[in-house]
Order: C-alpha cells, then structure tokens, then sequence
C-alpha cells in the first residue's frame, strides 16, 4: 500500500490554520475544501483517461479525456462530506457513492449504517474521501468493503493521519494485497502527525473534524 503524504507550502499553509483551535466553522468549511481540492491533485494523478484529437481554432491537436465509466468518489458520512465538494471541484463528472461509517466512542471500532454505492465497482477507480485516519479501523472497513464489492483501484485522501492508523491499514489490508496483484490501494495526506492518544484523537491533531465541520 502506498502512502503519499503531500509536500506543498500551500497545503502545510492551509493545513496549520485548519489545526488552529480559533478557526470558525465556516472557515474551516472552506480551508478543508481547498485543501481536499490540492490533494486530489495528486490523488489523481493515475485516473484513466483515452486518448482523443481536439479541434483548435487552427488545427486538429492530440489530448486526452477521462475514461468511461468515471470515477466514483465515495464521501464517508458524515465528515467525509465536507471534503465532496473539493473533491468534485476537480472531477465535476465523477459519480458519488455514500459510506456512512461512526466510530463507537468506547470500542473505536466502526459501524456501518449507511451503503449507497454502484454495481460497477470492478471498472471504476474510486477515491474514498474521509478527513481523519487516527485509529484506521474505519478507512480499513470501508476499503475492505469496497475490494469485497469488486473494486481493484482504491486512493483514501484523508488531511490527517496518524501512525498508528496507518499501520492497522496495512495489518487488515496486508492479507488481500498479498493474495490480489492487482490491487492498487493508496493513501494521500496532508501530513502524518505524532500518535494518537488514549482517546483515539490524532495528535497534534485539529480536534474532532466532524464536529468542527457541522457542530
Ligand atoms: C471520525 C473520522 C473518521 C473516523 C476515524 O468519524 O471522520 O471517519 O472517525 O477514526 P478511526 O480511524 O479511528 O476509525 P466519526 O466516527 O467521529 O464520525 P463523524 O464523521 O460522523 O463525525
């Protein structure tokens, strides 16, 4: 599984007000947006496309354009959706899916209550799009849930994550990758920080990203 963690002043700038306790909520809306659409940036950066001739006012020139079917972005209920519209910014014809995922507070382990996805996951690249990767047993169900769907091209783009997540990814995700070489799983951040603490809060961290996206 590969972990790209994105060096950029502009998305360290954005990241360290997003961190910043005094930022309101409607500007941690926006900065967390913005900071999503520099990510899928280079989230994006194998999307399927085919080769096409286009017309310019003076000649015929070679470009390309994404690939059928597009992408499927999938928001994880509820804070992945402040991270939709950056995404869909960038791919304003990929399709949606909705995960909605809690983690329980006493166990930290996820429960699944909500799955709208496609059938066709096994022709679709899908990018899974949830702010916070602390413990990671809620982006390793739901990329677990996905490749049991069919799909075989999985980018997470999380703004944060900690090491400990990371590490669970790659234990619960090791199995399958081993027995499929034709997985591609990948993770894109902002920034991987210290540790998690005993509450399973990201540290340093921004706080609890749900809470401070819809209160
Ligand atoms: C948060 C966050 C991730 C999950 C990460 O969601 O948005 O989905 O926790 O934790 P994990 O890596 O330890 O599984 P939460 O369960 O608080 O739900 P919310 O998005 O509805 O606030």
């Amino acid at each position: 599984m590969e972990i790209f963690v994105a060096d950029h002043p502009l998305v360290a700038h954005k990241l360290t007000t997003l961190r910043d306790a005094r930022t309101d909520s409607p500007t941690f809306r926006r900065l967390a947006e913005e900071l999503v659409t520099l990510l899928a940036y280079e989230a994006t950066r194998e999307v399927r496309v085919s080769e096409v001739t286009v017309r310019t006012p003076l000649t015929e020139a070679p470009g390309v354009q994404l690939s059928r079917p597009t992408p499927l972005v999938v928001p994880i209920l509820r804070a992945g959706l402040g991270m939709l519209d950056g995404m869909t910014r960038l791919l304003p014809t990929a399709e949606v899916g909705f995960l909605g995922m809690a983690r329980d507070e006493e166990t930290l382990q996820p429960v699944t209550y909500a799955d709208r996805l496609p059938q066709d996951l096994a022709e679709r690249q899908c990018y899974v799009l949830d702010p916070m990767l602390a413990t990671g047993g809620t982006l390793a169900a739901a990329m677990r849930l996905l490749v049991d769907r069919g799909a075989d091209h999985i980018t997470a783009i999380c703004l944060l994550a900690a090491p400990e997540g990371l590490e669970h990814l790659r234990t619960e995700l090791g199995k399958v990758l081993d027995e499929r070489s034709d997985l591609q799983l990948r993770v894109v951040t902002a920034a991987v920080d210290r540790q998690l603490d005993e509450r399973g809060f990201i540290v340093p961290g921004l706080g609890d990203a749900g809470d401070r996206l819809y209160g």
